[in-house]
């Protein structure tokens, strides 16, 4: 652990709503922790609960069990009952659907919200107001539009000023509900960069909550991904797509090759040999897996390699045949028939394989991941994924935690978890 202080804790809080057939938990039972400065992102399919867990830190929603802290205070709990209201929170909240308003000009905008906070009493004195408006949309870019209505901006300049306003008051923690998500994909993808590069500026403790993986991965500093009111896995954005704990994790971020294995027995260096319809593999996988347990592996496209050389003295070579091609232009993807699987492959694309040539297919031990067939809830995964892919070795397999309590750590992964984090003060 960082030794940075502790933004914000949520400690198993429930969140049920009354549906057709009696309560669902929207939320069941959810915990994590946010060090000061940090982006924390949750990720996970439509429905799964990031929203109504977003609005339980909010204050929007009352947990129906769970305590959470913000700053070291307790601000909802159930025993001894405690309940802050939103507006003492200390919160900035930019929504999906970011509600400026149109009919004011962009100072006014960022000035209403400090203005009323000073009606109360407890917001900045009238004098400090314009220069702090005026700090706010230079950070943010839009100096030299406060006079400007509104609804005059384009959607990425609204955005921004949607941040600035949840900036003005200086918020300790910053809620972020896809936010980008209204947005064009250009523009979404500019909006990324810049909102991490404003996040870092301003320094404030980000919670973002988004069901889109790219964006998941390219800002945040962990990731915990969301299944079924639960989260599976978090971990940092690395692990997360290098080490992925579930088959759910694996299949919903980014596109990988699911193969069901059966264990045959260890290999050397803690790996384990599998049995799958490919052929024998070597993976590495989770401590306590036991010899003739079903399991499956995980293998990235951009991990199978293709030889038209048997490569020498290399593990885990199976041989195959290139089914199908697809060429994309920055890669070229491969479809293989090795032994009963068809699998993906996604080559540099100098690769010019004819279909039916025969090949040498190459799966590197590292890159073969044992996941769990674990999942949040009944939910069932996702059907349509987006696919995105990212280069580069894991770094650092000591980061990933797999968090669903039935998910028996992955060895290669328990060698240093987070140290406990101690009642925040
Ligand atoms: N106010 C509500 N009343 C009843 N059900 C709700 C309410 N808000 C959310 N839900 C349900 O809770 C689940 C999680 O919703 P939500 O948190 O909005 O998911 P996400 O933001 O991940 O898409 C969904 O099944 C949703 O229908
Ligand atoms: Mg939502």
């Amino acid at each position: 652990m960082s030794g940075r202080e502790v933004a914000l804790r949520v400690e198993e809080i429930v969140k049920a709503f009354p549906g057709t057939e009696g309560e669902a938990r929207a939320v069941d039972g959810i915990s994590f922790t946010i060090e000061e400065g940090r982006f924390y992102t949750l990720l996970g399919p439509s429905g799964c609960g990031k929203t109504t867990t977003l609005r339980c830190v909010a204050g929007l929603e009352r947990t129906d069990a769970g305590r959470i802290w913000l700053a070291g205070r307790v601000v909802s709990s159930h025993k001894p009952r405690v309940f802050v209201r939103p507006d003492e929170r200390d919160l900035g909240m930019v929504f999906q659907s970011y509600a400026i308003w149109p009919h004011m000009t962009v100072f006014d905008n960022v000035a209403f919200p400090l203005r009323a906070m000073g009606r109360r009493r407890r917001g900045i004195p009238r004098a400090a107001i314009r220069p702090r408006v005026l700090d706010v949309l230079e950070k943010v870019q839009l100096s030299g539009y406060e006079s400007r209505m509104a609804s005059k901006l384009s959607g990425g300049q609204q955005q921004r000023l949607a941040l600035a306003r949840a900036l003005a008051r200086d918020p300790k923690l910053l809620l972020l509900d896809e936010p980008l998500s209204n947005l064009d994909a250009g523009l979404r993808e500019r909006m990324r960069t810049e909102l991490r590069r404003l996040q870092r500026t301003v320094g404030v403790t980000t919670l973002y909550v988004t069901h889109d993986q790219s964006e998941a991965l390219s800002m945040s500093n962990r990731v915990a991904v969301m299944e079924g009111g639960r989260i599976v896995q978090e971990a940092s954005p690395r692990d997360i797509y290098r080490r992925p704990a579930t088959r759910f994790v694996a299949n919903f971020v980014g596109r990988t090759n699911l193969l069901d294995a059966r264990v045959l027995g260890g290999g050397d260096g803690g790996t384990l040999r599998l049995e799958t319809r490919a052929g024998v593999l070597h993976a590495v996988c989770p401590e306590g897996t036991r010899q003739y347990e079903a399991a499956s592996l995980s293998i990235r496209p951009e991990d199978v390699r293709l030889h038209v050389e048997r490569p020498v003295s290399v593990p885990n070579v199976l041989e195959g045949r290139v089914e199908y091609r697809l060429f994309l232009g920055e890669s070229v993807e491969y479809q293989v028939s090795v032994g009963g699987e068809l699998l993906l492959s996604r080559q540099h694309p100098d690769v010019d394989l004819r279909r039916r040539t025969e090949v040498f297919v190459e799966f590197p031990v590292q890159h073969c991941i044992v996941v769990s067939d674990e999942h949040g809830s009944t939910a069932p995964p996702p059907a349509d994924l987006d696919e995105d892919s990212q280069d580069g070795e894991p770094e650092g397999l000591q980061d990933a935690r797999p968090v669903l309590g039935a998910v028996p750590p992955l060895p290669v992964l328990a060698g240093e978890l987070p140290a406990r984090i101690d009642e925040p003060r």
